[in-house]
This record gives structure tokens, sequence and C-alpha cells, in this order.
């Protein structure tokens, strides 16, 4: 049986594919397209979908998509009577995205170019259904409490509730126009941080700060004695006025969404490249400490509640790695599985699962415990682009291949590291990644100035061998997605200098023999060298999205001044 997944009109328009309940494709449009974040249909990836099984569309039995425009129909009219003078540009956008949905299975047909029916049956997952679905369902656990926080999706914020088996029942949720997600774009435009996406970024400059605003953000937003919120709306606009908002084939853009009351209350906002000053700093801490405050305080509620020690995460919150990794020291739940698309890519994921487990109750069969779900290229292939190239190159055996890598690595050379299938999710995992030494504490620098561009104050982060977190982390629960950040050992802070946050924490990627064996031998050979079980990873591209295809990783290797590449079997040199 097949089932297509699809999340179209929304950031990070992605498609999957499970065959008989196992995943086995799932990727993001922008990686074909290379239009960040790109929130039209997803045509392209649906392609490789259908191409990664070696079927027609005709041979799909179900097409789910992670949207149902007429959950909370009443609840939207009813936010919207009142207001028909002076519509919320939310709504109006969600409205003309809504009348998309409804046409699917013609958008499908004419996305593929197809004229032959389509036998498929035909579903729309609620937003956020799909979101508890995308990790419940494929997490290692028979029961566990679900926790889905985000920004919007089918006029709901935040959902919560229990999993156990195929049944997901939903003990609760937040409506729009309350949202901890709206909150942190708000903060993040006011603080100079405009694009879809930026969020991160507002997450890696908190550090810096102290959280001297927490009166005020208190005030922005509040909890209520259950796991909910609320937002003190003064400080918003997204609720009340015309936010201009695009979802079309580009990248998203989101209109201001913080009001006036910001600049009264915290003065005027920064400007993208301005300084940034302590000010800015202290209200990125604030923010991080308040959403830290909001998301403990329903994740106790939540455990109160269900009585159960494990948690499934999901939403574009949960790429809030930081809170992610203290989850377990500041609530009761003591295991957090967060997959590797968390946000709105994984609820293709989570709109297949829904379907096969949920609605037709087939048993759960399959564990996501990787991101290589992508396209992959073989050395035949790879080859024709090597000889195509003006670079140096040779072909090594697999021995040969990661202890040259390693070698490079640890000599100070920027590596291009091109192996297997491209990951789902916004993390590169050592498949479509860049690698340095993380014992050189100026490879950041080098890092910035020579490919990345990246605001100085962001940090890079560490690959380490899953069996040698505790050597250097606090905390050893895994992280194979990039998903959780954890303290660094005090004694092994100037080890790693490179990977290590201002305030001493790493975004770990756990790496697993038994998920990526190349990349954990790539690991072992560099610790064979130094001594050190750690590698800098961070992604393969230069200000565009993660790089797909071969070709795109020699154009980029060319265009940067990376100095060594490995595609494939191939080693390229300058
Ligand atoms: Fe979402």
């Amino acid at each position: 049986m097949y089932i297509l997944g699809i999340n179209a009109y929304h950031g990070d328009a992605s498609a999957a594919l499970v065959k008989d309940g196992e995943l086995i494709a799932a990727v993001e449009e922008e990686r074909f397209n290379r239009k960040k974040h790109c929130a039209g249909f997803p045509a392209a990836a649906i392609r490789y979908c259908l191409e990664a099984v070696n079927i027609s569309a005709a041979e799909l039995d179900h097409v789910a998509i992670s949207r149902d425009p007429s959950a909370h129909l009443q609840k939207k009219i009813l936010f919207s009577v009142g207001r028909l003078q002076n519509l919320s540009g939310l709504i109006v956008a969600r409205l003309a995205n809504a009348a998309k949905v409804r046409d699917l299975r013609e958008e499908l047909a004419r996305a593929l170019g197809l004229s032959e029916n389509l036998r498929a049956q035909f579903h729309r997952v609620e937003h956020h259904k799909a979101h508890m679905a995308s990790c419940f369902l494929v997490s290692p656990f028979e029961r566990a409490a679900i926790l889905s926080i985000d920004g919007f999706g089918d006029f709901i914020s935040t959902m919560w509730g229990v999993g156990e088996g195929t049944k997901i029942d939903v003990l609760g949720q937040v409506e729009y126009p309350h949202s901890v997600g709206i909150v942190y774009t708000a903060t993040s435009q006011y603080l100079g941080f405009p694009k879809y996406g930026d969020e991160g970024k507002v997450m890696g400059l908190a550090p810096y700060g102290t959280p001297r605003y927490m009166e005020q953000f208190r005030d922005i937003i509040r909890t209520d004695k259950h796991e909910g919120f609320k937002l003190n709306l003064d400080y918003f606009l997204h609720h009340s006025e015309g936010v201009d908002m695009s979802w079309d084939d580009g990248s998203p853009t989101i209109g201001r969404i913080f009001s006036d009351k910001f600049i009264e209350v915290f003065g005027p906002s920064r400007a993208s490249g301005e300084p940034l000053s302590s000010l800015h700093e202290d209200i990125a801490a604030s923010l991080q400490a308040r959403l830290e405050e909001i998301s403990f305080h329903a994740l106790q509620r939540l455990h109160e509640r269900t009585k159960l020690d494990r948690l499934c995460l999901a939403g574009g919150v949960a790429f809030n790695s930081v809170m992610n990794g203290k989850i377990p020291l500041n609530t009761a739940f003591q295991e957090v599985y967060v997959q590797p698309a968390a946000g709105d890519a994984g609820t293709a994921v989570g709109a297949c699962h829904w379907v096969y487990n949920v609605l037709l109750r087939q048993p759960r069969s399959f564990v996501m415990e990787h991101a290589y779900t992508g396209p992959e290229f073989a050395n035949g292939q790879i080859e024709g682009v090597v000889r195509g190239s003006h670079f140096d190159w040779r072909e090594l055996s697999d021995r040969q291949l990661t202890q040259a890598a390693a070698q490079a690595i640890a000599d100070g050379k920027i590596v291009g590291w091109f192996q297997g299938r491209m990951e789902f999710g916004p993390r590169a995992l050592g498949n479509r990644s860049i690698v340095v030494d993380p014992r050189r504490a100026e490879m950041k620098d080098i890092l910035n100035a020579r490919i990345k561009k990246r605001e100085p104050f962001r940090p890079f982060a560490p690959s380490i061998l899953e069996e040698r977190v505790g050597d250097y982390f606090e905390q050893t629960h895994p992280s194979p997605a990039m998903l959780m950040v954890y303290q660094v050992k005090q004694d092994k802070r100037s080890v790693i200098p490179a990977v290590t946050h201002v305030d001493g924490s790493g975004r770990l990627q756990t790496v697993a023999h038994s998920t990526n064996p190349r990349y954990h031998q790539l690991i072992s050979d560099f610790e064979r060298l130094t001594g050190v079980p750690v590698v800098l990873n961070t992604s393969f591209n230069e200000d565009e999205p993660i790089v797909c295809t071969p070709e795109e990783a020699l154009n980029c290797f060319q265009r940067t001044r990376m100095d060594i590449l490995f595609l494939g079997n191939y080693m390229l040199q300058r």
C-alpha cells in the first residue's frame, strides 16, 4: 500500500512516501527549486518520492495533505465576524490557501502532468494532528505524551494529547490568535531578524544576554492554570491589522507583526544589519527564558495529567534545541523524541502515518531513527560530474576515504562531505555537511569568512560519536537529529572551543554506527588521529538551501573557499 503525504501552501513544502507503513522517502521542495523554505506545491518532491519506489501516481492508494481548512471553521467564522472592516491579513492569506487545498486532486494531476485518473483516496489531516502523528507514530514509544507547538496551522497554535499504539487522543489546544511561535517571530522581527526561519538566530543570540525583561515578557505571554497560555494582544498586529504574508511558490514572507507597544516598552526596533547592543541580547535572553517557562509549564501540567514520562515533540518551536535539551532537567519527562523534520516539512510524514495507523488502523512497525530519506547518487553518477570538473581528483576505497578526510580535518582544512541520501529537515547530519576541526577556535571565523558568512555570534555545532557523549556532555540522551543543546563538560570546553557556545553549551548531533556508518567511521578516524571523537558539522551550502546533487556540491565548492571535497568515493582538491 502506497501513501503519499504532502505539506503544501505552508512553509517548507514537502512530500513523503510510506509503503506498507514504512517511510521510504521524504524531502523538502526547497532542495529542488533552490528557494529557501519554499511554500508552494511540492511537485518536484512528489516526483522524487514516486521515483524512489518506482511507481506512477496512478498506483498511489492514498494521498494525504497536512491541512484541513474545514477544521475549526466555526471558530474562524466567529473570530472574523466583527472584524470584517479590518480583516486580519493572516485570515485572508489562510482563506486563499484553503481554497487551494480543496482542489488537491486537480493540483496534483496538473503538477505531475497527468492525464490518467488517480485512483487514490484523498485525505485532509488537520495540521496539528499531522504534527502529532509526525512525532508519536514514528517514535520508539508505545505510549507517550505529545506536544505540538508552533506558529499556526488550521487556526491552532498548540495542541497536546496522548498517544497509545495507533491512537492519538487530543487533550487540549490553544487557538488563534494566541501562539508562542508568534511571540518568537514578532520579537525576532523587532530585533532585526525578519526572515522566515530567523528565530534560530535569536536563540543563538540569547546566551550573550541576561534575562532582565522577564516581567515584560510575562506580560506579553501569560500562562493559564492548565497547559495553555494567552497573548497580551496589545503587543501584536497579526490579529487585527492587515499583515502582508505570502505563501506562494517562493520563500514565505511575513510582514511586521509586533505593534508599537514593543517600541514603547523596549525602545526603537533594530534594523537588520545595525550593530547589536546589550539591550538586544537581553531581550533575546528574556524571550528564550520565557519560551522555556511557558513550555515547561505546559509540559508539567501535561505530565500531571498523563503520568507518562515519555514525550514526543513537534511543531516549529520543537526546533528550539536549547529548550528541548532542558526538558528532562525541568520537567518530569525523562525521554524526549523529536523527529528530524519537527517543523512543517515533517507534517508530510505525519499525514501518511495518520492515514496508515489512525484511519486504516494498521499496526505501527516503523521507527524514524534517522533523517536520510532524500536523493542519493551512486559513484557511477558522481564520476561523470567529477570528470567534467577542472579539479584534481582521485577515487578512494571506503577505508582510504574516511582516513583522508579525517587527516584533512585534523590538518585544519575545510572539508566538503557529500555522501549517501540527503537529510530531511533543516540540519545537515553528515551526508550534506561541511566538516572542520572543533579543536581550533579560529575555525568559526575562518568558516564564516570563507563560506558561511553568518552573523559572528551564531554557534557552530558538534557531531560526536554516540558512545562518547558522556565524556564530553553533561547529558547523554541521544540527539541524532541535532535537536538538543547540552552543556559541554567544564574540562572539555577548551578541547572543542569551535563548537562550544558562549554559555558553555553545544547543539550536538550524536552519531550512531547503525544509522550512518560512513560518518561514524570518519569521526572515529579523526579520533584516532587527535584523541577527540568530535567534529564541527555545518550544512553544505552558502546562503541557499542545502545542496542536493553532486553538481550543486561541486558548484558550491567552486564558488567558495572550501579546501577539499569528498563526493561519494571521489576526492577533489583545488
Ligand atoms: Fe506547523
